[in-house]
C-alpha cells in the first residue's frame, strides 16, 4: 500500500451509513471535516494535545486527528452534530453549558461535550473530581474549566431528577 492509495470505508457517521474512497492517510479529522463538511469536530494542535478534535468512535472518545479515516472501517462515529436531538435544540448537557456560561470562544467546546457525553454515559452522577479527570485532556483557553465542571455536574443533577 502507497501513502497516496486511496481506499473504500463504510462506517457510521451520526447514523447514517457513509461510504468513501479516501486517501489511506487521511485523517478521520480531514475526513469528517473536509469530505463531510461536519466542522462542528475543531482542530487544534493536530497532534493529541488538546482535544479539540474529539469525537466518539463506538461511544468512546478519540482524538479524530490521531486517527486515520480508514481506521474508522466498521465503526460507528457521533460528532458534536450528531448530539442534536431528533426533534432538534439542545441536549440536556449542551443546555447545561449554555445556562453555566460554560463557552466563550467555543473552539473547545465540540470536544469538551463529546468527552462530557462520554463520561455521563458511562458514569451518570460523577464526582467533580471525576469531571475534572475526564476532561483533562481537553485544554480551554478561556473559561478556566469551572464553568464546565459545574456545567457537566448540573447536567449530570439534572438526569437524575
Ligand atoms: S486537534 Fe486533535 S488533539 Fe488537538
Ligand atoms: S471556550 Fe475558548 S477555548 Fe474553550
Amino acid at each position: 500500500m502507497t501513502p497516496t492509495e486511496s481506499l473504500s470505508i463504510t462506517l457510521s457517521v451520526n447514523g447514517a451509513t457513509v461510504a468513501r474512497e479516501v486517501p489511506a492517510r487521511l485523517s478521520l479529522a480531514d475526513f469528517l471535516r473536509e469530505e463531510l463538511r461536519l466542522t462542528g469536530t475543531h482542530l487544534g494542535c493536530e497532534h493529541g494535545v488538546c482535544g479539540a478534535c474529539t469525537v466518539l468512535l463506538d461511544g468512546e472518545p478519540v482524538r479524530a486527528c490521531l486517527m486515520l479515516a480508514v481506521q474508522a472501517r466498521g465503526h460507528s462515529v457521533t460528532t458534536v452534530e450528531g448530539l442534536t436531538p431528533a426533534g432538534g435544540g439542545l441536549t440536556p448537557l449542551q443546555a447545561a453549558f449554555q445556562r453555566h456560561h460554560a463557552v466563550q470562544c467555543g473552539f473547545c467546546t465540540p470536544g469538551m461535550l463529546m468527552t462530557a457525553t462520554a463520561l455521563l454515559a458511562g458514569n451518570p452522577s460523577p464526582s467533580a473530581e471525576q469531571v475534572r479527570d475526564a476532561l483533562s485532556g481537553n485544554i480551554c483557553r478561556c473559561t478556566g474549566y469551572v464553568q464546565i465542571v459545574e456545567a457537566v455536574m448540573d447536567a449530570a443533577a439534572g438526569a437524575e431528577a
